[in-house]
């Protein structure tokens, strides 16, 4: 998928609120081993090192664009790799925190992945995770609308993106029926205000109409775009528009 790091990071201070919620759900201690599962630009990769005094981070990314900039935040104790959350579950490795900011949700079939991403935890290890849980919002669902309608239902034959993210009370039962400690899982609103509706889209551009925008022919990115912005402009009419987004955090450890 064509991440773009620049359209990702417009909303830089909106979307480091649930990362640093996240941080500080983790048990901090000393020379830990360390997996960033989808660590992106690794700006917040770097930011969880610098947490974790003397450990040793390892950020994972399918994304070329996305680690030509996490290069810059490597150091000594953190290093990128360019794999696949799914290679990373088959590898066999494990970690004493295994952590993932915004990345799981692209991972299908969380009944499936979370039992294998909780076996890369070190005993005695804390896996911590957060997924956006806003797919039941009129900026995501008129996305899923728009591309069952033609031409793009056609272009696009037939496929359309629904979120794999689960209720908060079936991710508390998988981290117990792995033999999770210390269960705490929630779901939380961050309470965004933007511009107008087209700043909306932006938000967007830079996740949930990425892969749609990969998959479309060049010749229906515009209108769809067009489309798509039309719609939000009537359902979230005027200036400033409130924008809820519901998150998920979770974090256990084993
Ligand atoms: C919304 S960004 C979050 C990046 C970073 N964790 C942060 O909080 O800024 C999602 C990232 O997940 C990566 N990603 C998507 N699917 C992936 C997969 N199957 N394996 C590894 N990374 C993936 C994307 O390339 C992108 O960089």
């Amino acid at each position: 998928m064509p991440w773009n790091p620049d359209v990702y990071n417009q909303f830089k201070a909106e979307r480091y609120a649930p990362f640093y919620d996240l941080l500080g759900l983790v048990t901090v201690k000393n020379d830990l081993s360390v997996i960033d599962l989808g660590c992106g630009t690794g700006e917040l990769t770097r930011k969880l090192a610098d947490a974790l005094p003397g450990s040793q981070v390892t950020g994972i990314d399918t994304s070329a664009e996305m680690l030509e900039k996490a290069k810059t935040f490597a150091t000594d104790h953190l290093h990128f790799s360019q794999q696949s959350i799914e290679n990373a579950v088959a590898g066999g490795s494990t970690w004493d925190i295994v952590f993932s900011n915004a990345a799981v949700q692209w991972v299908e079939d969380h009944e499936t992945l979370l039992p294998r991403i909780i076996s890369l935890v070190k005993k005695g290890g804390q896996l911590a995770i957060q997924v956006p849980s806003n797919h039941h919002h009129v900026s995501h669902v008129a996305i899923r609308e728009l591309a069952e309608r033609a031409p793009y239902r056609e272009a696009l034959n037939g496929w359309i993106r629904t979120s794999p993210v689960l209720s908060i009370e079936q991710y508390a039962r998988i981290l117990f029926e792995n033999g999770g400690h210390n269960i705490n899982v929630f779901e939380k609103v961050y309470p965004h205000v933007l511009e107008d509706a087209k700043a909306v889209v932006g938000w967007t551009s830079g996740t949930a109409l990425v892969p749609y925008m990969d998959k479309l022919p060049a010749a229906l990115k515009d209108s769809f775009l067009n489309e798509y912005t039309a719609t939000l402009t009537k359902a979230l009419p005027g200036s400033p528009v409130f924008y809820p987004f519901n998150r998920t955090l979770m974090v256990a450890t084993f």
